[in-house]
């Protein structure tokens, strides 16, 4: 079995390398690979790599993911999160092949405090949303084998995410903020990839199991909880904190280019069963990746 990886190189897509590994010949391209091309701003050129490679499963990672930049450079965003995708849909149709794909909670207008479920209705609040919102649209329209999995407040061993910036931060000042209002759950990227490659295992077996699911860790917490967790496990493990006072802000607070939903809840019941996998909590992977940083001997 062929597999074709784009964007191998974020946080999703280096974990993917990895899971994905196990179950097939495994092609995986980012923005740079020369042998085939893996640039989303050249949605000829994608389609092309999957004309050339013939996959039986196409897996994308790659997306345009700086939810602020988005707001200033729409058409970017939407060649890398909608055209692109729609080219690859294409070409998948053509050959009988899986797509998986990955959105997120942004395409949701985040009011009340029920986990949103994927019948719920999409009302993006942002340009990253609205994009990521029309590259679900363009998958689900053009291929038929498709799996898109919405997930909220990804990390990674790899790369800069919330915990690690938080860290950082917790080293040099005694004082921080952190928005209290906004809710989800904080999910792993190995946790993404691992549940992919037995998605894709059932997906093989069951073709009726095409379709959006929520994948995203049990439980649900604030920024501010994520934080004070994260700095909780620092100090267990001995870390020298400068933080002696950390405050809870509302997110007027920080204003930011792009507007963020309050809610990121989403309920996962469907992936649960449908897959017959079970989602950890969050605390549990947030603790496993915490205590590699913690460890980690320098080189
Ligand atoms: N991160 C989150 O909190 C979050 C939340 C919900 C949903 N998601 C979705 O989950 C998926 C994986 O996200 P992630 O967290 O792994 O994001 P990420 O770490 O930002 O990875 C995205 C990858 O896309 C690549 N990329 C950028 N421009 C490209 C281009 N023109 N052609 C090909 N690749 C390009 C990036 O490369 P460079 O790094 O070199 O730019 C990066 O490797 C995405 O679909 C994202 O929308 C993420």
């Amino acid at each position: 079995m062929n597999i074709l990886l784009f964007g191998k190189t974020g946080q999703v897509g280096w974990e993917l390398q990895r899971s994905l590994a196990p179950l097939g010949n495994l092609i995986a391209l980012d923005v740079h690979s020369k042998d085939y091309c893996g640039d989303f701003s050249n949605p000829e050129g994608v389609a092309e790599t999957v004309r050339q490679i013939k996959p039986d499963v196409i897996v994308n990672a790659a997306a345009h993911t700086a939810v602020d930049k988005a707001e200033s450079e729409p058409e970017l965003a939407q060649l890398l999160n909608a055209t692109s995708v729609e080219a690859i849909a294409k070409e998948a149709q053509k050959l009988g092949a899986w797509v998986i794909h990955y959105s997120t909670d942004y395409v949701f207008p985040g009011n009340g405090n029920t986990p949103w479920l994927e019948t719920d209705a999409t009302a993006p609040l942002n340009v990253y949303g609205e994009t990521k919102l029309a590259g679900e649209k363009a998958l689900s329209e053009n291929c038929i084998r498709h799996l898109i999995f919405r997930t909220s407040w990804v990390y990674a061993g790899k790369g800069n995410n919330f915990a690690r910036t938080m860290l950082r931060l917790a080293k040099e000042r005694t004082e921080l903020s952190v928005i209290n209002d906004q809710f989800g759950a904080p999910t792993g990227a190995e946790l993404l990839a691992d549940c992919t490659a037995h998605a894709i295992r059932v997906a093989l077996e069951k073709p009726e199991v095409a379709g959006t699911y929520h994948l995203v860790a049990a439980g649900t917490t604030s920024w501010y909880d994520y934080a004070s967790f994260v700095f909780d496990e620092a100090r267990k493990a001995g870390m020298n904190l400068a933080l002696t006072q950390l405050h809870k802000v509302p997110t007027s607070a920080y204003p930011t280019p792009a507007q963020r939903p309050a809610n990121s809840r989403l309920n996962t019941s469907k992936f649960q069963k449908q897959f017959k996998l079970v989602l950890p909590e969050w605390e549990e992977g947030v603790k496993r990746i915490l205590a590699e940083w913690f460890t980690a001997t320098p080189i």
